[in-house]
This record gives C-alpha cells, structure tokens and sequence, in this order.
C-alpha cells in the first residue's frame, strides 16, 4: 500500500500526539510493507502565528489531494480573545468544510484494563460499546449568524438549519453503522422544541422502512445525556446533529475517564480526518495493522502503563513519549508473537 498521509500537529499537545501516531504508522507500514508518505503541515493557532490565518490555503490543498489527514488539536489560550472566525478552530471548521466532512463518527468502546478509571460503576458502565454519528457539515456551526447593537443593547445570533438531504445523507450512513454492528439506532434530537429537530426526526423515520432490520428509536437530547450516564450499554449507535454530538461525544468520552481516549473519523466526498475528540491518537480501525496496534496497546495498558492524564494509583505512571516507546516495542514483541502462533491470541 502506498499513501500519503498528511500529518496535522497544530497546538498544545497536538505535536505530541501526532508525532506519536506518526511513529506507530511508521513501525505498521515497516513490518507490513506499506509505503506512507508525511506531509506536515500547519492549522491552527501555530497557523495563525506561522502565516496569518489558522488554515492557509497549502494545507488545505495538500489536504485534499492526500489519501488521509491526521489532526492533533487545535486551539489554547493565546488566541482565545479572537473573535469566531478568526480562531485556531476556525481552522479546523473549515477545514471539515473544505474536505466536505459531513460524516463525523466516535466510537466510545471500553478497554477493559481500564475500566477503573471510569467514574461509573462497573455494573453501570456494563460492556460500553457504542458509536456516536455526528452529522459534521452543517447545523448551528455553518449556519447563518451575527450581531447588533442597537441602543446600547448587543445581540448575537446563530443559526440551526437542516434539509432533508442533509439529513438524509448522515442517517444513511447511521443505518449502514447500525446494520453492521447491533441493529439499534438512536437518534437524538430536540423535537419537543426545536423545527429543525422536527424535520430530523420525520426524515430519519421516513428512510426506516429501508432498513427493516434495524430497531429506530428516538431521543430528546437532554433525556440522551441523562441516560448515557445512567446506563450507557443501552447504546449501540447515537445519530445526532453536529451541535448534539459534539457535547454527547465529550458526554461519552468521560465514561472512559479521558477525553484523550476516544479517537474520531470524518468522512465526505475527499481525504477522510482522523482525529482525537481531543488529546489522543486515533488508530484506523478494520486492518490487521490496526488490530496489531489495539492488540499492543491492551498489553502495554494491562501491564500497568499509564500516561498522566488516565494514571491511577499503583500504575507506571510515564510520559507520552515514553508511552510510546513501550508501545513500539510491545508491537515488536506482538509481530513476533502473531508471526509464531497468528493473530487474536
Ligand atoms: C470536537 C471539537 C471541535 C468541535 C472544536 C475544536 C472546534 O470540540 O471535534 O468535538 O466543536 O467540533
Ligand atoms: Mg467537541
């Protein structure tokens, strides 16, 4: 296989991260004799103090003509007095935009070494295995908005608006998620209130005759958020609007005890992003090499390994490049292993 891959550090941690991706694409393309190409290239608020804007136009063409862009984080306190539009995750936006990202999906699947850190307990948290499609194209974030003063008084404004194609192009891909996984959908909306939910939920209703095979249930939003702390092996996936899933998936993510957990895939009609919902490397999920990975990384987890922001007590608390190095090594030891006696032992 033959890719190029264009690597996206961006701010805070988001180097770190990416660099150690990097570093365990490197190690799978060696053993599996694929060929990556990385292209690094600034978003962001390094963007922003590098060239003037958070995405300049290199990166996002560059983007667009490679085979998979990997994002670290983007955003931090330095240019938090920018005004919306002009942000670090301005670049990021339009960067989904520009790719034409409109399927966002995060899955939230326990690792069983550590299931301790989860604020839940073990009885509550169950066998958490569910997988959040977050439509990522539009909504309140591209939707119409401003603001006045008139008479001392200042108002502002954003817009939420949905079509019946857009609408129909995410749930389409929620179906396709929940026919290969356990045949439940949820979709989340705020039909009590809220037009545009309206249309949301009449339209993922209408395309539930195409798919008789999977059980369509609905959600308003507030009682999806109760219940994903309450019981959150009820799920299997979470359909949502752009503004729902981006709080339910930070939702979610706590039930694993780290934001830095959950990794995240978009998909439209170029280059798919992967990135973390935000802190930590996401592995592409489907291939040997990806199980290689998840495989190693149950090992080095069940050893006892943990970096700062998901230690606990009695754990061999490191930091994320020395994480890392103990990865890269478990995964040698792993193919050598897989080699002798074959995968999934
Ligand atoms: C996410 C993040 C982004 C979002 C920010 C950084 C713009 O919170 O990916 O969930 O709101 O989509
Ligand atoms: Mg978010």
């Amino acid at each position: 296989m033959k890719k190029t891959i264009v690597l996206l550090p961006g701010d805070g941690i988001g180097p770190e991260v990416t660099r150690a991706a990097a570093a365990i694409l490197r190690e799978s393309a060696q053993e599996f004799n694929h060929q990556f190409e990385f292209v690094e290239l600034p978003i962001g608020g390094a963007a922003i103090d590098a060239a003037g804007t958070p995405l300049p136009s290199e990166t996002l063409d560059d983007c667009r003509n490679a085979d998979a862009v990997f994002l670290g984080a983007v955003g931090g306190p330095k240019w938090d007095a920018l005004p919306v539009g002009k942000r670090p995750e301005s670049g990021l936006l339009d960067l989904r935009k520009g790719l034409g990202l409109y399927v966002n999906v995060r899955p939230v699947k326990l690792l069983e070494p550590l299931r301790e850190i989860s604020p839940l307990k073990a009885d509550r948290l169950g066998d958490l295995d569910l997988e959040i499609v977050r439509e990522l194209a539009g909504g309140m974030y591209f939707g119409e908005r401003g603001n006045t003063a008139e008479k001392g008084v200042e108002r502002a404004w954003d817009t939420e608006s949905y079509s019946t194609p857009e609408i129909e192009r995410i749930a389409t891909f929620a179906y396709a998620r929940a026919e290969n996984r356990s045949r439940r959908l949820c979709s989340v909306d705020k039909a009590n209130v809220l037009t545009s939910s309206q249309l949301w939920r009449h339209t993922v209703t209408a395309m539930s005759a195409v798919y008789p095979a999977v059980k369509l249930e609905h959600m308003y939003v507030d009682n999806a958020a109760m219940q994903l702390t309450l019981r959150p092996a009820q799920f299997d996936v979470l359909l949502s609007s752009n503004m729902f899933g981006d709080i339910l998936s930070d939702a979610a993510a706590a039930l694993m005890g780290s934001i830095g957990l959950i990794p995240s895939a978009s998909f439209g009609s170029s280059a798919p992003l992967f990135e973390p919902i935000h802190g930590s490397a996401p592995s592409l999920a489907g291939t040997d090499s990806a199980d290689w990975v998840e495989q190693s990384l149950h090992r080095v987890l069940a050893g006892g390994y943990r970096t700062p922001d998901i230690t606990e007590p009695g754990a061999r608390t490191v930091g994320g490049s020395v994480f890392t190095e103990i990865l890269r090594e478990e995964m040698q030891r792993t193919f050598e292993h897989a080699e002798r006696y074959g995968w999934g032992v």
